[in-house]
């Protein structure tokens, strides 16, 4: 394998220090790092090596969670060796000199051969600047190795600012050196969405109008926006989720089968797909999308702050930390089936699934009488946690009569393996050296991501008196959400959860 050096640019931040060198010291460890590597963080703050290795590695707290029996030493040793630091001002293009100097020295050092990935894990403003600082230098030139740019969420804020963005980045680096994060594809279960449609001949024939009766996406979450309501107040649940992790997941249920494995040949079917989800009107925003945002609660006899109350919040914030919405596909495949999808923080459970509910079958041969709707036909693929499937029938109870009970076959992802299981970001980190953008959104999907919701955004923006609902931490979110399904005639699928919160649900 290549060689290379990992640039993180806002070395010293959160997602670096919790997510980042935790991922790069498990490849490490796991021996599937090139032995040629090294990181190089660059931010303002002022760290020498020794205070960055400190910072990052040996007071980092995953290094108290490695497992104390098995540690390596002078394997962890090793591995600092390779992290050095040097402070910049970020968006000073004259400083990046110091950066060009500073590779050239890792790269001699270390054997490198001029590979290298900048990966912007810096707050947005920064990510037209620092590929713009960095061509100044040359260092987006690959006659020495290649050169590739990882860029996290959120890319743009809007339609219009994403394709700014795209337009800019792209002036200093091609389509093919640009890597768009989106930690839910780097997870394994929602690559495994893929393989339980296209590897399999029993789920795909079935997979279609003919035989879906509607489609829920879950995806909640039971912390709190916690400490991020600075930044949270600014974004929601549309844009913090919605626009990227779930319209991925979205793509990856929906999309046709591609004609190869390959990153060109996958992305083009997902591109397709978000291109024939039908629009939301904004005139039929408020009956098609429901925000809400949770209010203080009891939860297990504990007080639970409501969002208007966490640090960085405005006190009439009308910002959402759950929505709900129905949209439908307008192609050959899923024409007239209905799609319901949900996100929220403060929620009773931690959960990310989607459930495939089938048709009935055409004569009722066994059901009761006031039965209405048959919900035995299930397929739940659960992304997180206890990932795996579930599929759903009726059988016979035993005895007299025909008395029908829901069976559930059961598939737990970690009955299948008991090697390690990269994590998302030590995935999506292996994919960037290997040069395999699969995981990585293609610039023109997230376009495409974006306008989707852009008309909800207008909506709101417009008519800031559309309702937000409020709903108690702790609950399922605002009770309207459940008439965007009940209507017909289905429920959405609630995860077991043994909390009990309060019921006083509010309008904001
Ligand atoms: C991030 C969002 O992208 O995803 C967070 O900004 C959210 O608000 C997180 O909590 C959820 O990720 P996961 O992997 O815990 O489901």
């Amino acid at each position: 394998m290549d060689g290379v050096i990992f640039v993180i640019f806002g070395a010293s931040g959160d997602l670096a220090v919790r997510k980042l060198i935790p991922a790069i010291f498990e490849l490490h460890k796991a021996e599937y790092l090139p032995k040629n590597f090294a990181v190089l963080g660059v931010s303002r703050s002022d760290y020498s090596d020794e205070a960055f290795r400190s910072k990052v590695f040996f007071a980092n707290e995953f290094i108290e969670h490695q497992d104390k029996e098995n540690r390596d030493e002078e394997m962890e040793k090793e591995f600092a060796r390779r992290l050095s630091y040097i402070p910049i001002q970020t968006s000073e293009p004259d400083d990046y000199a110091k950066v060009k100097t500073e590779l050239t020295k890792l790269d001699k050092e270390f054997n490198i051969g001029g590979n290298y990935i900048y990966y912007l894990s810096t707050p947005p403003f920064l990510y037209e600047t620092i590929p713009a600082c960095l061509a100044a230098h040359g260092l987006n030139e690959e006659n020495d190795g290649w050169k590739r740019l990882v860029i996290e969420k959120p890319f743009g804020y809007d339609l219009e600012t994403a394709i700014e963005l795209n337009k800019n980045i792209r002036t200093h680096f091609g389509e093919d050196q640009i890597y768009r994060i989106d930690h839910y594809l780097g997870k394994e279960t929602v690559q495994n969405l893929l393989v339980t449609r296209f590897a399999n001949g029993i789920f795909e024939p079935l997979w279609n109008r003919n035989y879906i009766e509607h489609v829920q996406i879950t995806n909640a979450e039971n912390l709190t926006v916690g400490s991020r309501g600075g930044y949270y107040d600014k974004s929601g649940a549309l844009r913090d989720m919605f626009q990227n992790h779930l319209m991925q997941i979205i793509a990856h249920i929906g999309m046709e089968p591609p004609i190869a494995a390959d990153a060109a040949a996958i992305r083009d079917e997902k591109l397709k797909l978000l291109k024939s989800i039908r629009p939301i009107k904004e005139e039929d925003v408020p009956s098609q999308v429901i925000r809400g945002q949770y209010t203080p609660s009891t939860i297990d006899k504990e007080r639970v702050n409501g969002y208007r109350e966490e640090e960085g919040v405005p006190k009439d914030s009308r910002t959402e930390t759950f929505v709900g919405l129905k949209f439908f596909i307008d192609n050959w495949r899923w024409a007239g089936v209905p799609f319901y999808v949900r996100s929220g923080k403060a929620m009773p459970t931690k959960v990310t699934e989607v459930v495939i509910t089938f048709k009935d079958p055409p004569n009722a041969l066994f059901r009761k009488e006031k039965q209405v709707y048959n919900d035995n036909n299930q397929l739940i693929i659960r992304i997180q946690p206890n990932e795996g499937l579930v599929l759903k029938f009726g059988m016979k109870v035993p005895g007299a009569g025909f008395e029908v009970k829901d069976v559930g076959m059961d598939f737990h992802y970690s009955d299948l393996t008991d090697v390690h299981v990269p994590a998302a970001y030590e995935r999506l980190l292996l994919d960037v050296i290997k040069g395999d953008a699969t995981l990585y959104a293609r610039g023109d999907s997230v376009e495409e991501a974006w306008r989707f919701v852009e008309p909800i955004l207008n909506a709101w923006k417009k008519n800031p008196e559309i309702r937000v609902h409020g709903y108690p931490a702790g609950t399922w979110g605002p009770m309207v959400v459940s008439k965007l399904i009940e209507s017909d005639k289905v429920t959405w699928r609630n995860p077991c959860s043994n909390l009990t919160a309060d019921d006083n649900y509010s309008e904001l």
